[in-house]
């Protein structure tokens, strides 16, 4: 990966007796789309408002380019933000709300006008200068924002859930969208959502975040398929969670039955937790597999059927496009590949 822009170094923050965020490491590279993934409340907007300057940390450290800068004031960093809501100016068309803070550096005119010009093409409202933004759609004025704050060139854009107030839609196009405005500006994107098919979808990295604290870092498929604790797995997607036994390495046991696995570099008879995506599960018939069941129910979800397989000790979910009948008599047929060993935390 290429350069680190920004470290943050065991940062905590307290709001009043609260403590928001509890030690928070993490590095973030020149170019890389990275995402703070977690529930409300979990802390993604009070890191952003630090790494912009509208915070101060209580404790821990900010560095860009290796230079502390928790104490620099917003305007001093090169750093854009993107909120939720746009907060456009009404009375101003689309080029002064671009151009604005470049006329307050007392930028040249038609300098102004080329790089507004530039910003508008590539989010795609190109000869829109002279609209009311009041008269433009949601989308078109999240463009309008994202343009505005690009159009100042900095090193890193932060985005705070900027597709929140957009429909199902229109947010999955601006998905897109951004993800190549990234890839064409070459800059550092750190996106602030809880919408984990968002995460997934467009980020080099993904952080998840619970509480505070930092669960996991990773690539969207490390996450989606090595996730590191029950908080994650469950966060990222439906899950069939299982607690088991480590017997060594590549020997995994729960539900009475040893199994096969990729997994290693636990303690002998650890107590783990193993995840079983629903997608990865196959029905057979019971003589062809260790873990049987009832099929209780079944729904048609579009592209696959949800199934609900009962066990004597628990109901798996199965994601699949082949039928099976309500009351039924199956097998639960698996890989070693399909099973995830996670440590065992408590608390959840
Ligand atoms: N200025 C403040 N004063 C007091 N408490 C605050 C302040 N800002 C945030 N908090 C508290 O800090 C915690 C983290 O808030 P934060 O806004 O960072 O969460 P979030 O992850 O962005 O959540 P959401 O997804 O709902 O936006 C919350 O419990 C919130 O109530
Ligand atoms: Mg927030």
């Amino acid at each position: 990966m290429s350069n680190k822009l920004i470290e943050l170094k065991n940062l905590t923050k307290n709001f009043d007796d609260q403590q928001v965020l509890r030690g928070i490491n993490l590095d973030i590279h020149e170019n890389e789309f990275l995402t703070l993934l977690g529930p409300s409340g979990c802390g993604k907007t009070t890191t952003l408002r630090i790494i912009a300057g509208f915070e101060e940390p209580s404790g821990g450290e900010v560095l860009f380019n290796g230079i502390e800068i928790s104490k620099l004031p917003p305007y001093k960093r090169e750093i854009n933000t993107v909120f939720q809501k746009y907060a456009l100016f009404p009375h101003l068309n689309v080029m002064d709300n671009i151009g604005f803070g470049l006329n307050l550096k007392k930028v040249d005119k038609s300098v102004i006008e080329q790089k507004v010009k530039r910003m508008l093409k590539m989010v795609g409202l190109e000869g829109f200068e002279k609209r009311d933004v009041t008269l433009l759609s949601g989308g078109q004025q999240q463009r309008v924002a994202i343009a505005r704050a690009l159009v100042n060139e900095p090193k890193v854009l932060l985005l705070d859930e900027p597709l929140g107030a957009l429909d199902a839609k229109i947010r999955k196009q601006m998905q897109i969208e951004l993800k190549k405005i990234q890839r064409e500006v070459g800059i550092t994107f750190i996106y602030v959502t809880h919408d984990q098919e968002e995460a997934l979808s467009m980020s080099d990295t993904v952080v998840v975040m619970n509480n505070g604290e930092i669960q996991q870092i990773g690539s969207p498929t490390d996450i989606y398929n090595e996730p590191e604790n029950r908080f994650v797995a469950g966060f990222i997607g439906e899950s069939n969670i299982i607690e088991g036994t480590m017997i060594k390495d590549f020997l995994v046991e729960f539900d009475g039955f040893r199994f096969e696995c990729v997994d290693k570099g636990f303690e002998d008879n650890e107590a783990i937790e193993v995840v079983l995506r629903p997608e990865d599960l196959d029905i057979v018939e019971p003589d062809q597999a260790k873990i049987r069941g009832t099929v209780r129910n079944i729904t048609f979800k579009g592209v696959h059927y949800e199934i609900l397989i009962e066990t004597e000790l628990r109901t798996y979910m199965v994601h699949t496009t082949d039928y099976a009948a309500v009351g039924r008599e199956v097998g639960l047929k698996f890989g070693p590949e399909d099973i995830h060993v996670m440590c065992r935390m408590g608390g959840y």
